[in-house]
């Protein structure tokens, strides 16, 4: 069970409460328009098992995703869930140039795809193994100097491993963003991110429909602001 914390939306600063200054929804918003300028071409999703065996194109939560990166300026990426690798490509894509200096993207698979396709993306490390092991949350711990700007969670669509990943490295990371893929796609995610909504209130966004994401689901977290 995700712990009760209560819903406080405000921000308690010299004794003077102040809303929140920006809505989640404004910023899923501002970043789909960012990501809808951002060029992904060859970040492709790949293989399929779906009747498309392949999918030689990016998907509409890859301009999110990007979009997102760019228009919060962010720097420090963590993806469970790499397959083929066009969303963390996708990601780096987002990164100001003036920024990617100082970025770190790290992707976590038990599988290892696309190799070929990597080699135009050296800055992006790649870790093979399960996300929520032992041995995996060390190194990336160890990777990661400062806290997280954005974890994307999209791996095993499964309430109990998504709930781990989550905990295991929202502890230690402390991200800024959470966005999770497929919160409509299974009654264990539903029931997931209802979890995370009773949690994070108004700091739990589910941004499906400006994503173009409606079937399967896509939600934000504003994970930091909930838990300072
Ligand atoms: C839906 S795909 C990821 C798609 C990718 N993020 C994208 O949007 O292009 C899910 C991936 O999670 C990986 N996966 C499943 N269980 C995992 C685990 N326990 N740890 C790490 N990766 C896992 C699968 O091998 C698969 O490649």
């Amino acid at each position: 069970m995700i712990s009760a914390i209560p819903c406080v939306n405000i921000d308690k600063k010299e004794d003077k409460v102040f809303l929140f200054k920006r809505k989640l929804s404004d910023i899923c918003e501002r970043a789909m328009r960012a990501g809808r300028r951002i060029d992904l071409k060859g970040c492709n999703y790949g293989e399929t098992d779906g009747c498309c065996r392949f999918v030689a194109r990016p998907t509409n939560y890859y301009y999110f995703l990007a979009g997102l990166v760019k228009s919060e300026g962010l720097t420090t990426i963590l993806e469970s869930g790499t397959h083929c690798g066009g969303s963390i490509m996708s990601m780096s894509r987002g990164i100001r140039s003036r920024h990617i200096a100082k970025s770190k993207i790290v992707t976590i698979d038990v599988t290892y795809k696309n190799d070929e396709g990597f080699r135009g993306y050296p800055h992006i490390m790649r870790l093979q193994g399960d996300a929520a092991s032992d041995s995996v949350v060390e190194k990336v711990v160890g990777v990661f100097k400062r806290p997280l700007d954005l974890f994307y969670v999209d791996s095993a669509h499964e309430y109990g491993h998504t709930k781990k990943t989550i905990d295991l490295y929202s502890r230690r990371l402390r991200p800024k963003y959470i966005a999770l893929d497929d919160i409509r796609l299974s009654g264990e995610m539903k029931r997931f991110w209802r979890e995370l909504v009773d949690k994070f209130c108004d700091n739990a966004f589910d941004a499906s429909e400006i994503v173009g994401r409606k079937k399967a689901g896509f939600g934000i977290i504003r994970w930091s602001e909930q838990t300072k």
